[in-house]
């Protein structure tokens, strides 16, 4: 086993092709919903905001999907991105396991987020559409967007939940050095908008009614589609670099994954990582993949099973997943990222049957852990990052007590360089544990779409 410390593969064998999870998942996938007539989605259902290319993406059976030469020479400006052992944390804890984390915070914008971002800008540049639209809650997913329009000379305009917007001034800062157009959500600019903000004046949020924003925003707008950071097929789909890397580095070391951690907002880094190793899982390997959520916004281990929208206003076609109902608004917690009611479909099919198994923390253990890590291994993680740290730090604690010599992989999904209020907080004790109260969930379930499960 290699004694490095960072596993570095060279620019050439940046990965060829994305790997389609779909044609190996345990179970079909369920097809998303048209909500006016309650059937399948057509691709011509999406042609408004989508372009074709990634459409056929999205349901695309084919294991591999080439990525053009386009997209892998600007993935070379920061990746292959580094898998690093951890080692000062191992001994921090004590622990006998071996702890790695795959470190997409090199990019810059400083998340996994431009993974998928620049695909979607090259595939809308070259369907012809010069303006994008979009949502983002940390700021970390409209700086990347921003990132990638720029540099394909399109014009990116951002709804940016109220709530970030007001705690991480620095982002939009990111985002207007990269000539990204950025509005606090709800706004006044469109009808969800505005009916949001009628009902509550004060409203700081979600990026639930920020996805409305943006899609009325791009359904109006013939010139304009819509970009999502998260959820779908294709986006997942897109962030399987990390996981393909991932698997090369690993055999660089002469290691294998017995213990996966990510955290999950919508599910793209997670998706990203832990995609390329479900065929391992469901053919009998011996290998835990856990997922890890806020106790604020407990999607996958309190949400129901069932179809909805993927936003606040009913706008998008109904998702089979696990929800916590449309209309719920999750409170201000620092991990913006994650403040999400549903979770990609095929995250949830994965949680459904086993192969995914969720866990939530509150967030005061969570900065705990993430500061842990700062001071061992010096590099800040991303409050929704922290998560992910906090499920590694625990199952090393776990292997201190059996003894086992595990290794746990840990995606480390963004920096925490514009989250330094959060920090602050968390050291001056100003942060407040909260867990998301049952009957505020099952009010907010009884929102739900009535549609049959299953089908
Ligand atoms: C650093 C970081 N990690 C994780 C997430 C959660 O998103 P996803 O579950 O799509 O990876 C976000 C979302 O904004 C993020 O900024």
């Amino acid at each position: 086993m290699t004694d490095s410390y960072k596993i570095i593969l060279d620019e050439k064998e940046l990965p060829e092709a994305w790997y389609n999870v779909l044609p190996d998942l345990p179970e079909p996938l369920a097809p998303p919903l048209n909500p006016a007539t309650g059937q399948p989605v057509t691709p011509d259902d999406l042609k408004p905001i989508f372009p074709e290319s990634l459409i056929m993406q999205e349901v695309s059976q084919d294991t591999w999907i080439e990525i053009p030469s386009e997209i892998r020479d600007i993935y070379k400006i920061w990746r292959p991105s580094p898998l690093v052992r951890a080692r000062r944390l191992e001994k921090a804890l004590g622990t006998p396991a071996r702890l790695y984390y795959k470190n997409e915070g090199v990019s810059p914008p400083g998340s996994h987020k431009p993974n998928t971002a620049v695909a979607q800008a090259y595939y809308n540049k070259k369907a012809g559409v010069n303006k994008l639209t979009t949502e983002t809650g940390a700021g970390q997913w409209g700086s990347a967007l921003s990132f990638a329009c720029k540099l394909f000379d399109m014009h990116c305009t951002v709804y940016m939940v109220k709530i970030s917007y007001e705690q991480k001034p620095y982002r939009k800062v990111l985002m207007h050095l990269w000539d990204g157009e950025v509005y606090p959500s709800p706004t006044d600019r469109t009808n969800a908008g505005r009916a949001i903000l009628e009902q509550n004046p004060d409203s700081m949020g979600s990026l639930g009614i920020a996805i409305s924003e943006a899609v009325e925003d791009a359904a109006t707008h013939d010139d304009t589609n819509y970009a999502l950071g998260s959820v779908l097929n294709h986006v997942l789909l897109h962030q399987t670099v990390i996981g393909l890397e991932t698997r090369k580095q690993l055999e660089l070391a002469e290691d294998k994954a017995d213990i996966i951690v990510g955290c999950v907002g919508g599910g793209s880094n997670f998706g990203g990582m832990i995609l390329p190793y479900v065929k391992d899982k469901t053919s009998g390997k011996n290998i835990e993949i856990i997922a890890i959520e806020p106790k604020s916004c407990p999607t996958l281990t309190k949400g129901l099973y069932e179809y909805d929208f993927g936003d606040t206003a009913g706008m998008t076609p109904l998702m089979l997943m696990y929800t916590l109902g449309h209309t719920f608004e999750p409170p201000g917690i620092h991990a913006g990222g994650l403040r999400y009611h549903g979770d990609a479909p095929i995250l949830c099919n994965l949680v459904k049957n086993g192969v995914v198994s969720p866990r939530a923390y509150t967030q005061n253990p969570v900065f705990e852990a993430a500061v842990l890590f700062a001071r061992t291994e010096g590099v800040i993680p991303a409050p929704e990052t922290s998560h992910a740290i906090k499920g590694l730090v625990d199952e090393a604690l776990k292997c201190k007590e059996t003894g086992e010599e595990k290794a746990i992989v840990c995606c480390f999904s963004g920096h925490g360089h514009f989250d330094l209020s959060a920090y602050d907080d968390y050291l001056e004790g100003r942060l407040q544990d909260y867990e998301y109260p049952e009957d505020k969930i099952q009010e907010a379930l009884k929102d739900l779409p009535k549609f049959p499960t299953g089908l």
